[in-house]
């Protein structure tokens, strides 16, 4: 890892222990994106700043400046002075003119990685492998008194690329910031495929390939949270990538609210590639003197393929991105009584689950939606915060020590930004729900969203989770979101600054988790919306893991958890055994598979426990010492996707392999049976080729090589939903 300066022919060569990003300066002014790919050696790469028709030669630029500007591979593209892309930035002046051309004035060389103020970022590791490096290149419009702070910091143990951008207002009059993404790049197209995420509750987050044409291509939200719908990620792909060959161009961006990413071809077949907050209902005003941070963008380049993407955003997640004590622990076994009870149980009833829970070996119990004021079902109470006693006799200390008592740890649902119309909360401070005056609200599951960018709404927020976790022992809280944003408009804000709105909802929300994880340091932080609808790295920053969906069903977790786990590990996916049939598609499964699909992730139970047979409770005993002892393997190994029902239609395949290659866990899920069919060939991957590992419970030798190349033969497993673990241990 390192940055070099070539400062004679103003070139930054940014290097990560297998790529290279380089750029420079061209007409002393310009900044241009050179190459973006495998590692080089010493860059003598001016020649790679060129317009799609090679250098223009001063007297042919001073005569057609438009002819330069719409063809260059700028680095940080602005609106108005003739490249007809998309921008990554627009900013409006005092005047009205949309105007801006920043052109190259310095840089700086930073040991080390900032941190971004009220922001998630990521973060330099413990190691001197793990250590930081940024440069920071100064663009400015000197004529709106613009500057810009590009920042590109690297990892010594990381092949990804973090960008972000800061603008500083040091004119002496107001700016009006209409878009600023967080990265841009332009390249040549290459037969792209475009690769993104797309979904919705109960199927979030499946794979999607197209080939880029010409125009725009985007991916979305404007719903004031990532989304179920869109993953604010985007690769381009050369075309014929599969998880092991091919060269791909990844984004993805540490943030949890309205997002766009764009690929845009344009007539010379240059691609341009960018991320950021989206421009629709975004404006910031930028007073003299004052300065505003994008987010983060993650820019992976992997020249093999899907497959080293994925592993490079994984390891850089969890050893950059994920904080507190639980990122590399075992999690707490946990069940959890949302679709054992729904709104229906009392304090008999939990703590029937939690006595039966403690015999079958499960470690704690979360309380989820309805323990609080009238909340029998979803249409009234959020924001009244009081447990309700008449569920809850002797309220919730005397709940929370009783589950403490049989050996269980405990934890509690909130969500937190959200008021019924029917609740206290709404009826004293009707102007806290985000609202446009003499409009009515729109309805989202009976409830409106709390303007959390009132700082004393925000405070109230605070206080009443808080003061629940200060009154027992409460170790982990999921905290779910059920609605997007609508109606946007706050009694705080004036017209001037309405359309700050979106992101200043987003910086109160991340503020407010900050401040949880500090004060209750030991907690463990669940983020949830509506199932997998808030899903993105800005909430891994503050939780571990998040709910990956409200679909447990294992046939359609296959889906949702190979999208997922294409970019997050897989510690950081909630994942539960369901029962059957599941109350999303009711599938009927065999146990055993819904166990094997959910110990890939954060492991747990939603179901009711206490009404199981005899055969299903030996199971759960049985599946969870297989999660104490697989557990630190699946959250720490290395990722790889064998097979993949997506494609195959019949089964799916991933494998974890430890560091140290002396031990893999396959697991396998036929979702259909067919007959007349060989074995299925299960080519794995990542293992020792010399070494020779036994398949655990039996007497079979194979070399690493062999597994990998001619691979493991996988017999069909009769009848429909059949699954293998498979655990192979050097000798
Ligand atoms: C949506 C979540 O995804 C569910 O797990 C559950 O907590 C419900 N909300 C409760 O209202």
């Amino acid at each position: 890892m390192g940055i070099r300066i070539y400062e004679k022919e103003q070139i930054f060569q940014i290097d990560t222990p297998n790529t290279t990003y380089l750029m420079g300066v061209t007409r002393g002014k310009y900044l241009g994106h050179m190459y973006y790919g495998p590692r080089i050696g010493d860059a003598n790469g001016s020649y790679l700043l060129r317009t799609a028709a090679g250098p223009a030669a001063d007297h042919a630029f001073q005569k057609d400046k438009l002819g330069f500007m719409e063809g260059f591979a700028f680095e940080y593209p602005a609106w108005g002075v003739g490249d007809y892309r998309d921008p990554a930035l627009r900013v409006r002046d005092a005047g009205g003119h949309q105007v801006c051309e920043p052109v190259y004035e310095g840089y700086t060389l930073l040991n080390g990685k900032p941190v971004l103020p009220d922001m998630p970022a990521t973060f330099a590791g413990n190691t001197p492998e793990g250590a930081a490096q940024t440069l920071v290149i100064t663009l400015r419009d000197p004529l709106l008194g613009l500057k810009l702070l590009l920042r590109y910091s690297v990892f010594g143990d990381s092949d990804a690329v973090i960008r972000s951008v800061t603008a500083v207002n040091e004119g002496s009059e107001p700016l009006y910031l209409e878009k600023i993404l967080s990265a841009s790049i332009d390249m040549d197209n290459d037969h792209f495929q475009l690769i993104s995420l797309h979904g919705c509750w109960g199927r979030e987050r499946r794979i999607e390939s197209r080939p880029v044409s010409h125009g725009k291509h985007i991916v979305s939200s404007l719903r004031g949270e990532t989304s179920h719908q869109m993953q604010p990620f985007m690769a381009l792909a050369s075309n014929g990538t599969s998880q092991k060959d091919g060269d791909v161009y990844a984004m993805h961006f540490v943030y949890s609210g309205n997002f766009i990413a764009e690929a845009e071809m344009d007539f010379q077949d240059s691609v341009r590639l960018s991320l950021g907050i989206h421009p629709d209902s975004f404006e910031w005003v930028l007073a003299p003197g004052e300065q505003f941070e994008t987010p983060e963008t993650v820019l992976v380049y992997s020249a093999h393929g899907l497959g080293e993407m994925t592993r490079t955003f994984h390891s850089l997640y969890r050893n950059h991105l994920m904080r507190g004590k639980y990122v590399h622990r075992k999690r707490p076994i946990l069940v959890n009584n949302w679709e054992a009870t729904y709104f229906d149980f009392d304090d008999d009833k939990l703590m029937a689950i939690a006595r039966e829970a403690r015999r079958l070996g499960i470690e704690m119990l979360v309380m989820d939606d309805g323990w609080f004021g009238k909340r029998n079902n979803d249409e009234c109470a959020l924001g009244d915060w009081q447990v309700n006693e008449e569920k809850l006799r002797g309220g919730l200390k005397s709940l929370v020590d009783r589950v403490n008592a049989e050996g269980l740890k405990f934890g509690i649902w909130f969500e937190p930004e959200m008021v019924s119309p029917d609740s206290d909360l709404y009826r004293a401070h009707p102007d806290w729900a985000v609202q446009v005056p003499g409009r009515p609200i729109s309805m989202a599951r009976f409830q409106y969203v709390l303007d959390l960018t009132r700082r004393e709404v925000e405070e109230y927020v605070y206080e009443q989770v808080a003061s629940v976790l200060r009154s027992a022992n409460i170790e982990y809280v999921k905290w779910d979101m059920n609605r997007p944003l609508a109606d946007l408009g706050s009694f705080g804000l004036d017209a001037g600054h309405m359309g700050e709105f979106s992101h200043r909802y987003v910086l109160a929300l991340y503020r407010l988790q900050e401040r949880l994880i500090r004060e209750f340091p030991d907690l463990l932080l669940e983020n949830c919306s509506g199932g997998g609808g808030r899903f993105d790295p800005g909430m891994l920053y503050y939780s571990p893991h998040i709910w990956t969906s409200d679909d447990m069903d294992p046939v359609e977790r296959l889906l949702i958890q190979e999208g997922t786990a294409l970019l997050y590990p897989l510690s950081a996916m909630g994942s539960h055994v369901c029962v059957v049939p599941n109350h999303t598609v009711g599938r009927v499964t065999p146990f055993d598979t819904r166990a094997r699909v959910a110990l890939t992730g954060a492991f747990g139970y939603q179901l009711d426990i206490t009404r199981l047979s005899d055969e299903d409770k030996q199971k759960v005993i049985f599946y969870n010492q297989e999660y104490h002892r697989y557990n630190d393997l699946l959250r720490e190994g290395t990722y790889y996707r064998i097979a993949s029902y997506r494609e195959n239609n019949m089964y799916d395949c991933w494998q974890v392999v430890s560091e140290d290659k002396s031990e893999c866990l396959v697991t396998y899920v036929q979702v259909r049976y067919q007959p007349f069919w060989n074995p299925r060939r299960l080519k794995l991957e990542g293992l020792d080729p010399d070494a020779r590992y036994r398949l655990e419970g039996t007497d079979q030798i194979y070399s690493g090589g062999l597994l990998m190349h001619a691979g493991y033969l996988q017999n069909m497993i009769f009848g429909d939903y059949g699954s293998a673990m498979l655990h192979f241990v050097k000798e």
